[in-house]
């Protein structure tokens, strides 16, 4: 091969590496703020309430079309008034917030852009949900959580790494856990405590909701933890947006940031047994699949995660 040869090949491996790199940003930045209309905080009971949610058809969700009748009822849990979490009615002296901005410790920013403000209560980013006021959510506005995919190859007994029959291509498995509150399984995330590190949020989540689930003693807990330490602090992240939540109202709606913390190895978080398939025990091992069934956004989250494991795999990376 001539040096101009080989140069053009470098230049060629070199603009396709580009293409490629620039593709990959593309699609991570379509895939942040992917939802443009929701359906689980439209239509029916509000969750732990008896307020029925005003209907809302399609073609009304956005706030830019007009809708004469929309009359919602307005509902605020009085169970959150007081909780340290939880924000003080809108009007309340010495209730100042800082919308679309960080307000103290508190993050009253969107991913989703500026969100408006009428009449002094902010505006859902997505649209109407039939709902006003703050149902349970703790904070007026985006009520900021992460989430936790926690995913290994799935493995037979030898440790050769399962494939799927259909497809042939090998099975992700994420760790989901049973929700109190719906029964529904999802993601082990929860609220961003106010100052705290997104990351740290999804680690400490999984150790709380996960963890804790486990049959296990504290002593047997704590040096197994500090063991995850490592894992724990090398996260991608997936996903940051809106959550199309049962709790979402038209001026308090969930958001989240979720990381990915794969165990390619299946050699730290990946050799823990999480007793797949046990409903009682409330956390399991799932087979990561189009057909499965989770928690509010969870699932377009975690197929997310699915397309780009299956891509690092493909890439000759095992
Ligand atoms: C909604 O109800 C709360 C009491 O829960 C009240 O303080 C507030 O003014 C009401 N909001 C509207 C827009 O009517
Ligand atoms: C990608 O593949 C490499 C090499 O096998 C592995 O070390 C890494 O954990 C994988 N990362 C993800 C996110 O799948």
């Amino acid at each position: 091969m001539n040096e101009i040869m080989r140069v053009g090949l470098f230049a060629g491996i070199q603009i396709r590496s580009f293409i490629i790199t620039t593709l990959c940003v593309l699609m991570i930045r379509s895939i942040v703020n992917m939802i443009t209309v929701h359906f689980k905080c439209r239509g029916g009971i509000y969750p732990r309430s008896n307020v029925e949610r005003f209907p809302v058809p399609d073609d009304k969700v956005s706030w830019s079309s007009e809708y004469k009748e929309y009359l919602p009822n307005n509902h605020t849990a009085s169970s959150i008034r007081g909780q340290p979490w939880a924000d003080p009615n809108i009007g309340e002296p010495g209730f100042n917030p800082q919308w679309n901005a960080m307000d103290g410790k508190v993050n009253r920013a969107s991913y989703m852009g500026q969100y408006s403000i009428k009449g002094g209560y902010p505006l859902n980013p997505i649209g109407r949900t039939g709902i006003t006021g703050r149902g349970v959510l703790g904070r007026w506005g985006p009520n900021h959580a992460a989430d936790p995919v926690v995913t290994r190859w799935k493995r037979f007994e030898n440790g050769e790494i399962e494939k799927d029959k259909l497809n042939n291509k090998p099975i992700l498995q994420c760790v989901v856990i049973k929700r109190r509150d719906t029964g529904e399984w999802a993601l082990p995330g929860g609220m961003v405590d106010p100052g705290e590190k997104l990351s740290a949020t999804a680690a400490r989540e999984f150790q709380e909701e996960a963890m804790n689930s486990l049959v296990m003693t504290d002593d047997q807990k704590v040096p197994l933890m500090e063991k995850f330490k490592k894992f724990f602090s090398e996260g991608d992240e997936i996903y940051q947006g809106y959550i199309d939540d049962h709790r979402n109202t038209d001026n308090a709606w969930m958001e989240s940031i979720a990381y990915n913390f794969h165990d390619n190895s299946g050699s730290t978080v990946g050799a823990l047994k999480l007793h797949a398939g046990d409903d009682a025990v409330g956390v399991q091992w799932v087979d990561i699949n189009p057909d499965m069934k989770l928690y509010a956004s969870h699932k377009e989250i975690v197929m997310l995660v699915y397309q780009k494991c299956l891509a690092n795999f493909s890439h000759g990376n095992n």
